[in-house]
């Protein structure tokens, strides 16, 4: 059976990967920040109480990384996907800078994805090939940016994501471990608003689909949900 770990799995796209996971019959460490206030992702669990594991995890958070990888050490021997799919967009620009915002940015959208991979990294590595996935975003390509794309923050934070892709394909290619960055469309999320262009199950399936597929060759590229590769 394959074992999966999702973080920011109470809502958006992170949610509907683990309702399609679920389905496909993979076992899921579902987590979030707050999981007495994740009412769907608590039904899911409350269907598949065999399959949906919810545990707390804030990827800002050095205590919650480390007890929600020991709590799913208990559970488990090895991860084979885990998903870095936790994000938040403060959707500055020039005028509206916020040190703050930009500051958590970094930490929730890049370091956070770091800060999940190195306490989950003995479950990984005991996987036989265990894939990392990084839910980054186009507006994190340097190539890809032009006026009034995204926001400093945020596009800032998806870069530094994308160079953690990079080097982790490079630090973890010895254990097996395929990394990469992953861009989920535009997407009618809370995120993405209701005028985005994919909807939660159609981009869901399409990181699923090219997660399932991924070869040691993939290793440190930066996909579309489509199966299309994007730019740097
Ligand atoms: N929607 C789009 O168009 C789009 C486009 C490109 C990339 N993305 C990326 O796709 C991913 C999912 O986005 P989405 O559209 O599903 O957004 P969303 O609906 O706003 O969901 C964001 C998720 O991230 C969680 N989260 C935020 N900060 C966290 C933290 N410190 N620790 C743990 N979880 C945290 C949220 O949990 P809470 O409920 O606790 O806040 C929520 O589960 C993000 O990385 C986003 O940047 C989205």
């Amino acid at each position: 059976m394959t074992i999966a770990l999702i973080t920011g799995a109470n809502r958006g796209i992170g949610l509907e990967m683990a309702k399609q996971l679920v389905a496909a019959g993979t076992k899921v460490f579902a987590t979030c920040r707050l999981p007495e206030q994740a009412s769907a992702l608590n039904d899911l669990a409350t269907q598949n109480s065999s399959l949906v594991t919810v545990i707390q995890l804030d990827v800002i958070n050095d205590m919650s990384v480390h007890a929600a990888a020991q709590a799913v050490a208990a559970e488990t021997d090895h991860i084979d996907v885990l998903i870095n799919n936790a994000g938040v967009n403060f959707r500055d620009n020039f005028e509206e800078f916020n040190s703050d915002e930009f500051l958590l940015s970094l930490n929730a959208n890049g370091v956070g994805a770091m800060r999940v991979v190195r306490q989950f990294i003995d479950l990984l590595r005991k996987a036989d090939s265990a894939k990392v996935v990084n839910i980054s975003s186009q507006l994190g390509s340097i190539t890809a940016q032009r006026p009034n794309f995204g926001s400093y923050a945020y596009n800032s934070s998806k870069a530094v994501m994308n160079m953690i892709t990079r080097h982790l394909s490079f630090d973890l290619e010895k254990d097996g471990i395929i990394t990469i960055s992953m861009h989920p469309g535009w997407v009618q999320t809370d995120m993405g608003g209701p005028n985005a262009a994919v909807t939660p199950p159609n981009s869901a399936a399409g990181i699923l689909k090219v997660t399932a597929g991924l070869t040691a060759e993939d290793n440190g590229k930066f996909y579309i949900y489509n199966g299309e590769i994007h730019p740097w």
